[in-house]
């Protein structure tokens, strides 16, 4: 059974109807950590997330702390918050904008008090319409109730936000792509090095980039304390997280679970949270953290949802996103499709990607309608091995960001361990789950 006595953190208002509300959210406590913030210095509000080790929640995992201390040796010029989540399967910040879009204000506030910047941008995709109208108003809001603009809540710091609209691109979540949108300009990952959003950000000048679920924790973090969200979770991996929970579950959703003592069988099987498996068939795989990661198979179940657990059984928590495959779910269509996703969001600046993720596609797509032959299994490995050197983990990079190299993943973990899957589609002539 799932441990799920630890508080909350950034779901505790999801349940009410009008969560996203100002009056529901001063209820509730809102803005009391910014008004806690504002009485402390900026150096001793970051020493409160240093002390949290929050770990950042869009993907990579860099402690926010961290990122910031880095920073503040120079003036930050500017603030931008991820709330861009494309990824097939990865919900769990749409579902913070549109449930609780001022507690993302309130978190962005804090944030830019300790970097002292006074220019936040938040960007959101495109297509979650209703979470920007509601990030939209949470910010209105705000500026009416003294929590933004000019001289917040009477104190000596000033703060505008401005929320921008993705146009719809995967790749504009990638800090460096998401940068030059801000711009204005096609979604481009830029070089690292010399375009570290730190160094020459955005307009050229230092920039922090967070995620949305990064800057949801921080009005609990300074609420309650860091040591006190350290002493959740075990080890790097402190404080709860948001885990969404798609594929064949009873009971796909977003679930907020204390990182490290929980496992993936108890978010999957419990029944307060996944369910189960739909029709309680066999587990065939999940994919632990969005579909750049590497696969697990049942084997895999009691893993702790820790950083280091998960990266040390060579995969990762990635984006959050946990996909449960069945015994009906075919493995070599699940892989052809998340090629599809990638080669269709390849911005197209690296041959490898752009070129190696459409030939993996059209292999793939052979193999999984039947024209395919055994031997297109170990030329997918190599074009695989093109672009992620060595197939390990983690990946080789060949290309300017790591769209790239998470190519492979899906591919290749659908070939080690369902090779007889590949198998009877080749010898069938057609998907055996047709
Ligand atoms: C292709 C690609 C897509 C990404 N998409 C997102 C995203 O939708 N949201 C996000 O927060 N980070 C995304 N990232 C990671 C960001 O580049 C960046 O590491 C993150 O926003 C930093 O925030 P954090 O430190 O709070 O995690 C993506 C990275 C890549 C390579
Ligand atoms: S790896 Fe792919 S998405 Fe990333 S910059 Fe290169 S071509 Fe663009």
């Amino acid at each position: 059974m799932a441990t799920l006595d630890a508080p909350r953190i950034v779901s505790s208002r999801a349940e009410f109807e009008d969560s996203y509300t100002l009056a529901r959210y001063l209820e509730t406590g809102g803005y009391e950590g910014l008004r806690k913030t504002l009485t402390m210095f900026p150096e001793a509000v970051a020493a409160e997330v240093d002390a949290a080790s929050l770990l950042g929640r869009g993907g990579a995992g860099f402690p926010a702390g961290r990122k910031w201390s880095m920073l503040r040796k120079s003036p930050v010029s500017y603030l931008v918050v991820n709330g861009d989540e494309s990824e097939p399967a990865t919900f769990k910040d749409h579902f913070l904008v549109e449930r609780d879009p001022h507690q993302l204000v309130e978190g962005v506030i804090i944030a830019a008090y300790a970097l002292q910047v006074a220019q936040a941008f938040i960007y959101i995709r495109g297509e979650f319409a209703l979470g920007l109208e509601r990030v939209q108003q949470a910010v209105n809001d705000a500026y009416a109730h003294g929590a933004l603009g000019s001289k917040i809540f009477d104190s000596d710091f000033s703060l505008d936000i401005v929320v921008h609209p993705g146009a719809g691109a995967y790749i504009c979540g990638e800090e460096t792509a998401l940068i030059e949108g801000l711009e204005g300009k096609r979604g481009f990952p830029r070089i690292k090095p010399p375009f570290f959003p730190a160094v020459t950000g955005l307009y050229g000048e230092p920039t922090v980039v967070n995620n949305v679920e990064t800057m949801s924790n921080l009005p609990w973090i300074i609420t309650n304390g860091g040591a006190a969200f350290a002493a959740l979770g075990v080890g790097k991996s402190t404080g709860t997280r948001l885990f969404a929970l798609a594929g064949r579950v009873k009971n796909p959703g977003v679930y907020e679970v204390e990182m490290v003592k929980n496992t993936f069988r108890d978010i999957i099987y419990d029944p307060r949270l996944g369910g189960g498996i739909t029709d309680d068939r066999a587990l065939k795989a999940f994919i632990p953290g969005g579909v750049s990661a590497p696969w697990f198979g049942p084997d895999m179940l009691d893993l702790a949802l820790g950083q280091d657990e998960v990266g040390a059984q060579g995969s990762m928590l990635g984006s959050g996103s946990i996909v449960v495959l069945d015994e009906t779910s075919c493995p070599v269509r699940a892989a052809w499709r998340i090629t599809k996703f990638f080669s269709r969001e390849s911005c197209g600046q690296c041959t490898p990607c752009r070129e190696g993720s459409g030939w993996i596609e059209r292999a793939m797509y052979r193999l999984e309608h039947g024209g395919g032959r055994e031997e297109d299994l170990a030329l997918v490995l190599d074009l695989c091995d093109n672009i992620a050197p060595g197939l390990g983990w983690p990946p080789q990079q060949t290309t300017i960001c790591v769209l790239g190299s998470s190519i492979p993943s899906s591919v290749h973990s659908a070939i080690q361990m369902f090779r007889d899957d590949f198998i009877a589609h080749v010898e069938l002539g057609r998907c055996p789950h047709d």
